[in-house]
């Protein structure tokens, strides 16, 4: 096995001044996370919007430094000196490609951009050379590569955006949200694509998707995460088969599954999710969880248990 990426009690806080209608504080937005990624495999991220995800992409991508915590690539350990070399290790595909992608250039200077910056040496022949082998690789086709970005759907887009984030040859992709914007029928083609170029290319994948659908198709481990924070960790069989913690279990009754079953009720969460601002003692889930007790309220549970730990007093 290849270990890719470790990240070690990750966090990153931010610290917000006052304004008219809200108090200084400091905004937790992901506390306590840690995993690996195996070279070849994909750890899902999910959780509803504003519980941290997209906080934890560019804390692994090297956009922003995290504010406690360590992170190791492909066998080193970030630190400022190698951090603009490692960050080439890691690349990331965003939700929308309009936001991401240089809407005044041609998709052959789109994807040659990363290797003029980075590989000073690389005739303009070989740049291009190497762009239209990766388009191939992502099902784009040749006479693509003088075409602007609004002349493509938004499936073909994102394949412009995956060829761009491999341009540099990365060990790990971070995918936040990478098919959410697209309907579904274009959804699973992308999602098809990303699951064949992870194995010819042995790529690790960190995969932030809200749809649990979605993970279902993709993830080998999963990571439920609630207000900044992982609360359930397993393989994918583990945590969609037995579901330990409450949220988790809210998360996957909500979601429709392939096979009938009857038995199944939706659960349905009370309450609103807390600000990161104000995150509540003791479990930050108790105070929407049907099963919480005094020592929920009081005490907070630390990843813990069989067959995959979860972060809960009571857990199923
Ligand atoms: N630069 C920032 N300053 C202050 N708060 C932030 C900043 N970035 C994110 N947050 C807050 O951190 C929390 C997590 O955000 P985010 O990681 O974007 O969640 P997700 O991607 O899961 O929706 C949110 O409450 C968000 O408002
Ligand atoms: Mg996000």
């Amino acid at each position: 096995m290849n270990t890719v990426v470790t990240a070690s009690h990750l966090a990153r806080h931010y610290e917000v001044g006052g304004g008219m209608f809200r108090k200084p504080g400091t905004v937790r937005a992901l506390s306590e996370a840690s995993f690996t990624i195996e070279a070849g495999k994909t750890l899902a991220v999910v959780g509803e919007s504003g519980c941290g995800k997209s906080t934890l992409a560019r804390l692994v991508t090297l956009i922003e430094e995290p504010t406690a915590g360590d992170l190791t690539i492909d066998g080193i350990t970030a630190t400022p000196d190698n951090w603009d070399k490692l960050r080439q290790s890691v690349q990331i595909v965003f939700q929308d490609p309009y936001g991401s992608l240089n809407l005044r250039h041609r998709v052959g200077a789109i994807l040659e951009e990363p290797l003029k910056i980075n590989r000073p040496k690389m005739s303009a022949k070989e740049r291009q050379e190497k762009a239209r082998e990766m388009m191939a690789l992502v099902g784009l086709r040749p006479e693509h590569y003088d075409r602007f970005p609004h002349m493509f759907s938004g499936g073909q887009r994102q394949r412009i955006a995956v060829a761009r984030a491999l341009m540099l040859e990365p060990k790990l992709l971070v995918l936040d949200e990478p098919v959410s914007a697209l309907d579904l029928s274009i959804q699973s083609q992308v999602l098809n694509l990303l699951l064949d170029l992870q194995e010819r290319l042995d790529l690790a994948y960190l995969f932030i998707s809200h749809d649990l659908s979605v993970v279902r198709h993709v993830a080998d481990d999963v990571v439920v995460m609630y207000l900044g924070r992982p609360v359930e960790f397993g393989t994918k069989d583990s945590v969609f088969g037995h579901p330990r913690h409450p949220y988790t279990k809210a998360l996957l009754s909500a979601t429709p599954s392939t096979e009938p079953n009857p038995e199944k009720k939706r659960i349905k969460l009370e309450g609103e999710l807390p600000s990161p601002l104000a995150i509540p003692e003791g479990c930050p889930f108790a105070p929407r969880c049907w099963k919480a007790q005094d020592k929920c309220r009081a005490e907070r549970p630390e990843l813990m248990g069989e067959p995959h730990p979860a972060a809960c007093w009571f857990p199923e």
